[in-house]
């Protein structure tokens, strides 16, 4: 089965917030982006609520009829939000608040017992859990201990190190993903993808489960369109 796109909607309340009202309106665009075949849609509310909204989050849960994927920090009230939405999946991330984006994994060995509890809470819930991780095997052994059912590969090492040498960028995470599904994790990837560098790394990486993308779809988005963007990402996919 092809790997399933959500599309990560913060830079449209990015762009909303820039001028305080309601265009471009986020719940509206998530419904486009499904209908223009995106499989699940991501957002990651952080507590300043810089791009999307607490708010935003609820109103979302009204609409979205594919995957809905809340990521970020598991503080009280990203816990709460989670616990009252009940998406399809919680992303946990160990971003500090004042971060610009998440720009590191989980240490799943230090955080080992913080981890198991919140998966077990959000697991009791129904609600699917991810985590954050980079390619150390060490982590993903982590995150097979605490209980989650997938990882998130971070892939900003990955995108950095393609255009130089796109070997030596993906073998660590083709060694990542078969540790993990040995371990029984199910497998997503996500950070600075984009239409150079998806495909080589969907076609390098089995099973991988679905990945979630933001800054440069949106961003591709302004010269191609919505629905032609998400269609020409979706085309990356399928192979
Ligand atoms: N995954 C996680 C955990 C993230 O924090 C982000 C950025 O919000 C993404 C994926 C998407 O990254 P990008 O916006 O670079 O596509």
């Amino acid at each position: 089965m092809a790997t399933r796109l959500s599309v990560n909607v913060n830079k449209i309340a990015t762009l909303r917030n820039a001028r305080g009202g309601s265009n471009p309106n986020v719940v509206q665009i998530a419904q486009d982006c499904e209908r223009y075949g995106a499989q699940g849609i991501t957002v990651h509310p952080r507590p300043d609520e810089r791009h999307i909204r607490y708010q935003d989050v609820l109103d979302l849960k009204e609409v979205v009829k594919t995957e809905f994927n809340i990521e970020g920090y598991p503080d009280e009230r990203y816990m709460e939000l989670v616990l009252k939405v009940k998406p399809t999946q919680a992303t946990l991330v160990p971003d500090p608040p004042g971060v610009l984006t998440s720009n590191a994994g989980w240490d799943t060995i230090k955080n080992e017992l913080l981890l198991t509890e919140l998966i077990q809470e959000l697991q009791a819930n129904g609600i699917r859990t991810s985590i954050f991780v980079d390619t150390n095997l060490k982590n993903v052994e982590g995150a097979a201990k605490v209980g989650s059912n997938r990882i998130e590969l971070y892939t900003e090492p990955y995108a950095s190190q393609f255009h130089s040498n796109k070997g030596q960028a993906i073998a660590p995470f083709v060694e990542a993903a078969k540790h993990a599904k040995k371990l029984g994790l199910d497998l997503n990837a996500g950070h600075d993808l984009d239409l150079y560098n998806l495909k080589y790394f969907a076609q390098n990486i089995a099973d991988l489960d679905e990945v979630s993308i933001g800054h440069a779809l949106i961003c591709d988005s302004l010269y191609y369109g919505l629905e032609n963007t998400i269609q020409m990402y979706l085309q990356q996919l399928a192979f």
